[in-house]
């Protein structure tokens, strides 16, 4: 093993990554603002940073049973030693770094006792040798709440999914230009899924315009929205997934948000595919249209746990009181939404949250409170996602698996009776 004053080899990285996790887990921030941490590296070294953050928060629990399986200190959950050593683990699990890369980059991060307390605990660990972790355990508090809402096997299936990176999926503009893209497997119409984890730029047909990135589950919501409604809002739209489905379906769209810099996302995306959509930065709590929509979709802020695959972090930030504040605003904007549907038009909802609070809770309350609106039966959209007795689609870890499986995801095609 190395000298703890040994040379250091990526440093710059791994103090990045150190940054951005402990932005995450200290600071509650997503891991795309946490990236700004590596702001100023050289793009392989940013890279690297996310890499080491993104493999650390895949694995966090089991981690943490291993340093505390190798060390009778109690280490606080926000001390630098743990940090650096969940990171190290981290690399060596999730990124197969060399033992003498990993001390190396690891003991320059912490000084004094604790440096001498991770050389130790690493070393030890090094020695005995690491498991594989193939199906890493979640937080304790989102496997006790999916246990209770899906069940045992659900809590496997998501195990499982967290460890492994998911497919690429992408939604195109055009049944032709689906067809002439050639390359992956197609689970939907405009659909095709690739195993790629370069840069999307390298693929054909991007500057055209002709695809953009979302997950399958996402644009399952704007395929509830019926050919024949006319003009759409979208009433949470950006950065856009779901205005240029509807826009590329021959849709008259309306894309509403209240951030201007994601609206401004939107237009960059509504550019590059030549698709058309009016925009309004407007708070859809305040907002009162001109005229009513022959459908509304609401693609409602949430917690975001249906993306664990993607982004872990949101696994530690959906504490129960955000699930709970999020379901509050959710009603309200459901309210809202309701009062701008012509008669026998649609109201679309869809959250990318694995929590019934936010999915299934917010449909019965609301069709509840609102016999003027009836649940309109969604069709089999993808083969292995099927319908839910009650009506809604609700996508969960497990579903598809053998094909990349899907983030996961709540829709519901509502209809205006009166
Ligand atoms: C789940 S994201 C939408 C994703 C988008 N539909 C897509 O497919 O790309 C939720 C969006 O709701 C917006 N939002 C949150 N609260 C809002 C409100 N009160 N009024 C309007 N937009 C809001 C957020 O800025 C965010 O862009």
């Amino acid at each position: 093993m190395p000298s703890p004053d040994g040379p250091v080899d990526g440093g710059a990285a791994r103090k990045a990554a150190l940054r951005m996790l402990d932005a995450v887990l200290r600071r509650g921030q997503t891991m795309d603002n946490a990236a700004q941490a590596a702001r100023g590296l050289p793009p392989a070294d940013a890279a690297l940073a996310s890499a080491i953050a993104g493999e650390t928060l895949r694995r966090l629990p089991d981690l943490d049973a291993l340093i505390d399986g190798a060390t009778r200190q109690n280490l606080p959950d926000d001390s630098k030693a743990r940090m650096v050593l969940r990171l190290a683990l981290a690399q060596k699990i999730g990124l197969g770094t060399p033992d003498h890369a990993l001390v190396a980059t690891a003991l320059p991060l912490v000084d004094g006792g604790p440096r001498r307390l991770v050389h130790g605990v690493l070393g030890a660990l090094l020695r005995k040798g690491l498991p594989a972790i193939d199906a890493p355990r979640l937080p304790e508090t989102v496997e006790t709440r999916w246990r209770a809402a899906w069940g045992d096997e659900v809590v496997a299936a998501a195990r499982h999914a967290i460890a492994h990176r998911p497919s690429l999926d992408l939604s195109f503009a055009s049944d032709a230009a689906c067809d002439g893209f050639g390359e992956g497997i197609s689970l939907a119409p405009r659909h095709r899924r690739l195993d790629h984890h370069g840069a999307i730029t390298d693929l054909s047909g991007f500057n055209d315009g002709q695809w953009w990135v979302q997950d399958l589950a996402a644009s399952l919501p704007a395929r509830l929205v019926p050919a024949t409604a006319g003009n759409v809002l979208d009433a949470c739209a950006a950065p856009g997934g779901k205005t240029m489905q509807l826009a590329a379906a021959g849709h008259q769209v309306t894309a509403l948000d209240r951030s201007e810099s994601r609206l401004a996302r939107l237009s960059d995306n509504l550019r590059r595919t030549g698709l058309q959509a009016d925009t309004v930065a407007a708070d859809a709590l305040d907002w009162t249209p001109q005229t009513a929509f022959g459908a509304v979709l609401l693609d409602a802020p949430c917690s975001a746990t249906g993306t664990f695959r993607r982004h872990p972090e949101v696994l530690y930030r959906a504490r129960a009181a955000i699930v709970e504040e999020s379901a509050e605003l959710q009603a309200r904007l459901l309210g809202r939404a309701a009062e701008w549907v012509k008669p026998g038009g649609s109201l679309v909802y869809a959250v990318c949250s694995l929590e019934p609070q936010e999915g299934e809770d917010r449909i019965e309350e609301f069709l509840a409170a609102r016999p003027d609106y009836r649940i309109e039966p969604a069709p089999a959209l993808v083969d292995g996602v099927t319908p839910h007795s009650r009506g809604w689609l609700r996508v969960l870890p497990g579903m598809i698996e053998s094909r990349g499986g899907l983030d996961g995801f709540f829709t519901a095609h509502l209809v205006r009776t009166a």
